[in-house]
């Protein structure tokens, strides 16, 4: 059991330094290149309806029958907490009108994420998604600019060449030749199979086979012997120009993978996910595809959608195993370590008001600063300023303040030298030392 005083709830996780601005960094990188795709953010609540993610996420998923937090409000309204991000923003663009905007809409969004999973190395309860929806483009051209934006992002990670990339044809419902007969030959086969199933699958035998092939216990034992989709020659046609252009784009990747089914029901033709080497069985950081049919069967207009998320989490497990300094994602993170920290000699109210305001204006003039630790000795105020690396040190000494003007000592902590400078002139005076240190 843990300590609900000190610990956090199972499969929920704090992030601190350097995780935490590894995270900021690689929300900056995205940001930056989803701009260059001229895609917009969405923010989307962390509640969302249950029905929502019944309806569209897909009932008989693993998601939706095993790991959503769910739950009744005290006004008896029935609640998840969102499981992906694709169901709430399609809501919106339904709720918003965005297809009346004329041309195509494309969505980012960033944002944790729930699902009762068995927490393990990369996989959490609460975890982090990037992710995009691009709206009413349906040619294979928008499923290639949706992978090639993201491998834009992971190549700007340091991911370049470290990863595997596969793609799979998941067909549609629309021609009868297509999923349809596919999932009867499908159940066919699983009811011939039948006593090998699990319990779940052999539930969903009935009401949707296709979500057997991703069964974490049966998927690998059944999809040796079982039948093969067929895609009808538009679904064919469409999936076989996503793999040419991304040929064109020399981004090598597995075509067709049969294994690939992913595990949600919205899927029509492209399916994709990107893996990594190195950072244990949870391997899979990024996956999406395409959904011509979701917005329809929502009530929208007929819109064409593909999108992906990639999971935060298991894309820095992945930077790190690339490079266990992540000196790209440093890079983009903001430096924390102070230029100049503030110690005063003794305790003296007029003096800690000083060295109050002095930090302010040192910060004011775009200064990292440190100190106020004026309860402490000038020694441990001193080795302090040593720990936390500060080349620049102002001290405010007995004798100084009391001058008129003011003023301090300071310390040059690189080079061991030290000037008395006006308190209205240190910011500057701090500057220059920066601008000149070894
Ligand atoms: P997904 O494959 O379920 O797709 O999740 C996307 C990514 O989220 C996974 O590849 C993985 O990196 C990460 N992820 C999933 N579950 C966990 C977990 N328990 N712990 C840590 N990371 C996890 C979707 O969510 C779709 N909405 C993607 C999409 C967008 N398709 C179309 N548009």
């Amino acid at each position: 059991m843990s300590d609900p005083l000190t610990q956090p709830v199972r499969g929920f996780r704090d992030q601190l330094p350097p995780e935490s601005e590894r995270t900021a960094a690689l929300e900056h990188l995205a940001r930056q290149v989803f701009a260059l795709y001229g895609i917009g953010e969405v923010r989307l609540p962390t509640l969302e309806s249950r029905e929502l993610f019944i309806k569209t996420t897909g009932e008989t998923t693993d998601i939706v029958e095993k790991e959503m937090f769910a739950f009744s409000d005290a006004g008896g309204r029935h609640l998840a907490m969102r499981p992906e991000g694709t169901p709430g923003t399609v809501r919106a663009f339904l709720d918003k009108h965005l297809n009346q905007q004329g041309g195509a809409c494309k969505l980012f969004y960033v944002g944790s994420m729930f699902r009762a999973e068995r927490p393990q190395k990369g996989r959490y309860r609460e975890f982090g998604q990037i992710g995009i929806e691009l709206f009413g483009n349906p040619h294979p051209a928008a499923d290639v600019e949706a992978i090639l934006a993201l491998k834009d992002l992971f190549d700007r990670a340091g991911l370049a060449g470290r990863l595997t990339l596969r793609l799979n044809n998941l067909g549609c419902d629309e021609s009868p030749e297509c999923r349809p007969r596919f999932r009867e030959r499908l159940r066919e086969y699983l009811k011939s199979r039948e006593a090998e199933l699990c319990e779940s699958c052999r539930r969903r035998l009935d009401r949707n086979p296709l979500r057997c092939l991703d069964c974490k216990g049966d998927a690998e034992k059944l999809t040796g012997g079982a039948p093969r989709l067929e895609p009808c020659v538009p679904c064919r046609d469409h999936v076989a120009q996503v793999s040419a252009f991304l040929g064109d784009h020399g981004l090598p990747h597995t075509y067709p993978d049969p294994a690939l089914v992913r595990g949600l029901d919205y899927y029509t033709r492209t399916v994709f996910e990107f893996q990594a080497e190195g950072i244990g069985s949870q391997n899979a950081i990024a996956g999406g595809g395409r959904y011509d049919s979701l917005i329809a069967s929502m009530g929208g207009p007929a819109t064409p959608a593909v999108g992906w998320a990639l999971g935060v989490e298991r894309t820095l497990l992945a930077v790190a195993a690339a490079d266990p300094e992540a000196r790209l994602l440093r890079a983009l993170a903001p430096e924390r370590k102070p230029a100049v920290f503030v110690a005063l000699q003794s305790q003296d109210p007029r003096a800690e008001a000083e060295g109050m305001r002095l930090m302010a204006s040192l910060r004011a003039a775009g200064l990292r600063t440190a100190g106020g630790l004026f309860a402490a000795s000038l020694k441990s105020q001193m080795k302090e300023a040593g720990r936390q690396g500060a080349p620049v040190c102002i001290i405010l000494g007995d004798e100084e303040i009391k001058k008129e003007p003011p003023s301090c000592i300071v310390k040059d902590m690189l080079r061991s030298q030290q000037s008395e400078v006006p308190l209205t002139q240190v910011p500057e005076a701090v500057r220059r030392r920066l601008e000149t240190a070894p």
